[in-house]
């Protein structure tokens, strides 16, 4: 069985890294492809680096472009590959973004089989980017790696229920297994000068925030009346967007930063207020609840007792629900008892036919 595994953006090399190493540990073979969707050093390389990834066996280079320049670079880069090769058993693609849904649709048409990891989510706004390439993306797979149950439901009622599994949320594998590393190899002193709980640690890169100036600034001026030091590591994408945006003194930006200062950053938080979906869920693993910058979340689990709450870009709320403690203990998202999510995908890949 060699599957060719298509990764672009910052959290696909997060997620493929903990299912490479299962594929290998299954005796699949796999063939990694970078679309090259992301390509600064500090949105990439440091991933491959501290993930411990092998270098891609290719790198399609598309660099930035509107989406549709995006998606055709990816598209005809990967078909050109595959038609070369010729004997790849299954395309595994992960997520949400143009590197996914490019992948996707070639596979689709050549056709070679198509798995998708993290299948099934949905936000029921077509105006994000992410909920297009995931509606096409879900429709094209014949195996579909679902990490929750919501997952599972939302794709019943579009009809899909052939080649469904749940298999939990493979950045909850991640998460733990990179988690005690994380404290070794990145420490909080290295990373800030606050100590645990004395800051608050925000992320905002979703077109929907950094494309609307009034939602940008709503937010900036929400992050800088929380009362405490927020740390700001900033998507090239946002920082692009700032010229001319007043950004209060609490607000300490930076570049960003890898996988693994991200996790100590995100477990000695006060809170994580953040636009990105990945980061939901890590500041409830690592138990910091957590403020969510978007009208809706795809990860509705992570509402239970207010460990998430979705604030927009409304400064008043993002400063009254910072201040709210959450009830109980953290939800637990995207858990499947037993086995972890990254073994029962290399399972499902290595029975399927
Ligand atoms: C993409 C995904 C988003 C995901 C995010 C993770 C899509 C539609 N969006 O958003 O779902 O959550 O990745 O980070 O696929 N840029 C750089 N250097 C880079 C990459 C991008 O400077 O290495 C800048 C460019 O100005 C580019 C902009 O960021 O135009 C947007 O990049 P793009 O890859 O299109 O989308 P992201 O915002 O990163």
């Amino acid at each position: 069985m060699r599957i060719l595994t298509v990764v672009g953006a910052r959290p696909q090399f997060v997620k493929a890294a903990v299912v490479s190493r299962a594929l290998r540990a299954a005796g699949l073979e796999e063939v990694l492809v970078h679309t090259g969707q992301h390509y600064d050093h500090g949105l990439s390389q440091v991933f491959f680096d501290e993930l411990a990834m092998r270098a891609p066996d290719h790198n399609l280079e598309v660099g930035s472009g509107s989406h549709a320049v995006q998606t055709g670079a990816i598209m005809t880069g990967l078909e050109r590959l595959l038609l070369a090769d010729g004997a790849i058993d299954r395309v595994l693609v992960y997520g949400d973004t143009n590197s996914t849904v490019a992948a996707a649709l070639v596979a689709a048409k050549l056709p070679v089989r198509l798995a998708h990891v993290e299948a099934g989510l949905r936000s029921f706004n077509r105006r994000m980017p992410e909920e297009i390439n995931r509606i096409v993306t879900d429709r094209l797979s014949d195996l579909l790696f679902c990490p929750t149950d919501t997952a599972v439901r939302n794709l019943a009622a579009e009809g899909i229920t052939r080649g469904v599994v749940r298999t939990g949320d493979v950045m909850l594998d991640a998460t733990r297994h990179f988690g005690a590393l994380a404290e070794e190899r990145a420490p909080l002193e290295r990373l800030t000068r606050h100590a645990p709980g004395a800051y608050v640690l925000a992320t905002v890169h979703r077109a929907e925030n950094t494309d609307d100036p009034a939602r940008l600034s709503g937010i900036l001026q929400g992050l800088g009346a929380l009362g405490r030091p927020v740390v700001l590591p900033l998507h090239p994408r946002t920082r692009s967007r700032l010229a001319g945006t007043a950004v209060p003194p609490a607000v300490e930006i930076t570049d960003p930063v890898g996988y693994l200062a991200m996790l100590t950053l995100t477990r000695n938080a006060r809170r994580v207020c953040t636009d990105s979906g990945g980061l939901q869920k890590e500041a409830i693993w690592l138990g910091t609840p957590c403020v969510t910058l978007r009208e809706e979340t795809e990860w509705v689990e992570t509402l239970e007792g207010g460990w998430n709450r979705l604030a927009g870009a409304d400064p008043e709320r993002i400063v009254a629900f910072a201040a709210l403690e959450p009830d109980g203990a953290p939800p637990r998202v995207g858990e499947v008892h037993g086995v972890a999510a990254s073994e029962a995908i290399a399972r499902a890949l290595a029975e399927a036919d």
